[in-house]
């Protein structure tokens, strides 16, 4: 049993009345204290990067919003799943491994775990993901799905087009995917996805989800060698996202792409989505695998997930995995 968290229903409320106001004695009434208590409450969200307007006798309303995460306003903003359990962090190694860590602890799933910054963040292929506290988002959650270790790969492409479909719609950019998992803007690469699964004999025991996704960063921020390679939504739209606006609906597009696979209901929509966001097909492109190099034409992807590529010898090949580039066309 926890005590109700109110500013977190301070924030609630204030939200369900947007862009309205909302009174400070009904305020008080529906958390069953003083007015100079609600106020306190409000000072203490004040300190935390809030500020109000007021109105008299309309009453109050948010006339700013923290820029960093804030664990009650994505809370507030999150319509159904109240009892999600989710942890923002000032700083971990990695959110992947601290995840990792509290499903070894035995803590029940589905978890969220966020972090403002990440010491020790991993891509794919061993590499690191650059996680400074720059207004990105580091994220990962922890599943405990009864589901076969065969569906790994599609689970993770599913991943990655709902996010750039949440992406489209939040914000009406139009982000692409690279095969397996990156999304890019314009060849520049906005987010990436960690997937890792501990598996017993034919089942996945528990699942971690991990999105870096640049959401804030701002362009002078990266260092030299990511500059031209990498981007951010903020960048995209010319000025920044709320980002706690923009994490609860990330949280549940994810809760709900994560249980419509389990159920098998994502087919449909995933061949959809596959084909809109898919920035390979049809394209040149190069793949690295094992030191080997394929060139060939890309032709979308099999039942399984893996990447065909047509190669000039005529010949269709699939690939479960490897790092793609786009080859620059002649024409
Ligand atoms: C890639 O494109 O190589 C995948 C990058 C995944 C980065 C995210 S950030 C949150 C989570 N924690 C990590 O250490 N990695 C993932």
């Amino acid at each position: 049993f926890s005590m109700p968290n109110t500013e977190l229903v301070i924030l609630r409320e204030l939200l369900a009345r947007e862009p309205g106001f909302l009174s400070g004695t009904a305020l008080a009434a529906k958390l069953g204290m003083s007015r100079v208590s609600v106020w306190l409450h409000m000072e203490k969200l004040r300190a935390q990067g809030f500020t109000f307007e007021a109105a008299r006798s309309r009453g109050y309303r948010i006339a700013t919003r923290p820029t960093g995460l804030h664990l009650a306003f994505i809370q507030a903003h999150l319509k159904g799943r109240r009892d999600l359990s989710i942890a923002v962090l000032d700083e971990v190694d990695s959110t992947n491994d601290e995840a990792a860590r509290q499903l070894a602890a035995g803590r029940s799933a589905p978890f969220v775990v966020l972090a403002r910054k990440q010491t020790r963040g991993r891509g794919r292929l061993g590499r690191t993901w650059h996680s400074e506290a720059n207004g990105n988002l580091y994220a990962s959650f922890a599943f405990r799905p009864r589901v076969a270790p065969g569906r790994m790969a599609i689970f993770t492409l599913w991943m990655g087009v709902s996010i750039c479909e949440l992406i489209t719609n939040f914000t009406r950019l139009s982000p692409g995917i690279k095969w397996p998992n990156d999304i890019l803007f314009d060849g520049r690469k906005a987010g990436g996805i960690l997937t890792e699964a501990r598996i017993d004999s034919d089942q996945i025991r528990d699942l971690i989800f991990g999105l870096g996704l640049n959401v804030n960063g701002p362009a002078t921020d990266w260092p030299a060698e990511l500059s031209r390679r990498a981007v951010s939504l903020a960048e995209k739209i010319d000025g920044p996202l709320d980002l706690n606006r923009f994490t609860a609906a990330l949280i549940g597009r994810v809760l709900l792409a994560f249980e419509q696979f389990v159920d098998g209901d994502h087919v449909t929509l995933f061949a959809d989505l596959w084909k809109q966001f898919d920035v390979l097909r049809g394209k040149p492109v190069a793949l690295l695998q094992a030191g080997r190099r394929i060139a060939g034409i890309a032709q979308g992807i099999d039942d399984e997930g893996s990447l065909l590529i047509r190669t000039s010898q005529g010949r269709l090949q699939r690939f479960h995995a490897g790092d793609v580039t786009l080859e620059k066309s002649d024409v």
